[in-house]
């Protein structure tokens, strides 16, 4: 079961690189709406190059209030296998508009069914990198236990453990919890995505992470690990009314379902994620005389090796 890894894999990633280009010209001018609007218009043109028979399940929103990339737009020749997509053509506006690192451009795509639909709703979420025992964190635990379960796995002690948190002030009981027993904190801005991968990437300096985000950028998220080995778990959060009937409307049953790895991602996938401004985990574009160049992390389920890809683009 490798159809879209194989087949599908340059034009997957072709298009989180034109998506990035477009909006790096966007770097640093404090517009996040034109940034993200490049990102979009660039990588719907790249994705209805691809010979496949694509829909969009997580996407820039319903079909309402986003005019392109919106769940349930079917992008692709329409020829070929059914592929199922989930993509943030920027990953990280404000950081983009502000000229601030780790911005990304993202796709996940998956045989049909195998990317969980998630309203555009928060999303708790924890999650490790591989190669430790099943379970060994849980959502429903604290902090601390959760912190003192990895350290243990690890045999270090719990202030050799970093925890990465999105800065916001519904996570300050999570930071004040990590500080009290000692673990060290990389607090981001943005970028939940990265934040994730970060847990399986032994350069980055993160273990663990936990906190509040985009139930979309979750989805994407394990995508990733799915790939490249993690566990992860999350809860929907759902604030209102209108989040209620968003999530029933697209098929969510259980509002306090407690998900899994496997529930968020599985199957035949690939993941791409290529840089747009400078990143701890990718490079962002360059611009040269007569090029641009990129850095994409690709993933892929199965035996297909992690890459990071360095392209050169000619400029038109
Ligand atoms: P955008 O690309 O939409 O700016 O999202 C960035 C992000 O930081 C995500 O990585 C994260 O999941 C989400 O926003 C957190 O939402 P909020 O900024 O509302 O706390």
């Amino acid at each position: 079961m490798t159809i879209i890894s194989t087949q599908y894999a340059s034009g997957i990633v072709a298009a989180t690189e034109k998506a990035a280009i477009a909006s790096s010209m966007l770097i640093g001018l404090g517009d996040e709406k034109a940034a993200d609007q490049a990102a979009v218009d660039s990588m719907r043109t790249a994705l209805n190059a691809i010979d496949f028979n694509g829909r969009i399940v997580i996407g820039e929103g319903e079909r309402d209030e986003a005019p392109m990339l919106y769940i349930g737009e079917e992008v692709g020749t329409g020829n070929n296998h059914e592929v199922d997509i989930a993509l943030d053509p920027l990953e990280g506006t404000t950081i983009t508009a502000k000229g601030m690192p780790n911005s990304l451009s993202v796709i996940a795509a998956s045989q049909r069914g195998g990317l969980l639909y998630a309203p555009d709703t928060y999303m708790n979420k924890i999650a490790v990198g591989g190669s430790f025992p099943e379970d060994i964190i849980d959502l429903d635990a604290s902090v601390e236990d959760n912190i003192k379960s990895l350290a243990s796995v690890k045999k270090v002690d719990v202030s050799k453990i970093t925890a990465c948190v999105l800065e916001r002030s519904r996570h300050d009981n999570i930071i004040e919890s990590l500080r009290t027993i000692g673990a060290k904190i990389v607090l981001i801005p943005d970028g939940d995505v990265a934040g994730i991968i970060m847990t399986t990437q032994e350069l980055n300096p993160v273990d663990i992470y936990l906190g509040i985000g985009g139930a979309p950028e979750g989805v994407l998220a394990a995508a990733a690990l799915q790939c490249i080995g993690g566990q992860m778990q999350t809860r929907l959060v759902i604030n209102n009314e209108d989040e209620k009937m968003r999530a029933e409307k697209i098929g969510i049953k259980d509002l306090e379902k407690k998900y899994y790895l496997n529930d968020l991602a599985y199957g035949d996938i690939i993941f791409s994620a290529t840089g747009v401004t400078e990143g701890t985990m990718v490079r962002g574009v360059k611009s040269a005389r007569g090029h641009y160049v990129t850095h994409s992390l690709v993933l892929r389920t199965g035996d297909s090796p992690s890459q990071y890809i360095e392209t050169y683009h000619k400029k038109n």
